[in-house]
């Protein structure tokens, strides 16, 4: 099965995406995830992509779509996968078309997760997450068990995205309704757009993705 989900940041892409990824055996493409990656790393991509990231800008066409055609040739995209982050303008939807068609494969959804914009500022502004091992946590709705140990790998270290600050996040949502959001009636166009209530408990967004799930024909070669 291969899903996109789209939203704007905080919508619950990653949450959702993890989610799913365990319940399918299918791959979660982060691109935000490998942008901070190479970040990290300070390679060359790395480089370009910090200050952008920190403004909340999004990174260029080309880097974008030369990382995520890198990407799903890798073997453990082969049994589907779920694109979180990916694509999120004109070009690079355009771009996942041909790249998909090249190889033979088709989209079976692409799931919106719809937020109100004051739920978004207080979800990022308050996550956090174990740098251990990843697991997420946020500081009014999802704090660890026990106080500043993670519940999944009992790590005591917690870092804050670099452009999780109330300031950034305002540009992150105006690029996402300038950038992004314009490509959502493409997919609406080709029968793939599934909206779904993502102020909802995460129990119940989840819930409501695997519905929607449900009633899509998979598997069909392109
Ligand atoms: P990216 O990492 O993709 O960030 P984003 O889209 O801004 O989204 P987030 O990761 O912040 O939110 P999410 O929807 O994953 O929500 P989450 O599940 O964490 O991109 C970062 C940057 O990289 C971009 O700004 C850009 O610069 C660059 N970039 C990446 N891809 C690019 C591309 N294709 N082109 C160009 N540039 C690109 O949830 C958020 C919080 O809410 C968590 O604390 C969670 O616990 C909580 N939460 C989740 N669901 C619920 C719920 N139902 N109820 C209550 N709380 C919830
Ligand atoms: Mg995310």
């Amino acid at each position: 099965m291969n899903l996109i989900f789209l939203g704007p940041p905080g919508a619950g892409k990653g949450t959702q995406a993890k989610r799913l990824q365990d319940r399918f055996g299918i791959v979660q493409i982060s691109t935000g995830d490998m942008l901070r990656a190479e970040v990290t790393a300070g390679s060359k991509v790395g480089l370009q992509a910090k200050a952008v990231m920190e403004a909340g800008q999004l990174v260029s066409d080309e880097i974008l779509i030369r990382m995520l055609g890198n990407r799903i040739e890798r073997s453990d995209c082969l049994t589907g996968f779920i694109l979180d982050g990916f694509p999120r303008t004109e070009p690079q939807a355009e771009a996942l078309d041909a790249l998909l068609a090249g190889r033979g494969l088709k989209l079976d959804a692409v799931i919106e997760l719809k937020v109100d914009a004051p739920a978004l500022v207080e979800r990022i502004a308050g996550r956090f997450t174990c740098a251990k091992c990843g697991a997420g946590y946020h500081d009014s709705f999802n704090q660890p068990k026990v106080a500043d140990t993670c519940d999944v790998c009992g790590g005591h270290a917690f870092i804050r995205r670099a452009d999780d600050k109330r300031e950034t996040v305002a540009a992150r949502l105006a690029a996402y309704e300038r950038q992004t959001a314009p490509i959502l009636p493409h997919y609406a166009a080709a029968g793939l757009l599934h909206s779904v209530d993502g102020m909802a408990g995460m129990d119940e967004v989840t819930a409501e993705i695997m519905a929607v799930l449900d009633n899509v024909p998979v598997g069909v070669e392109a």
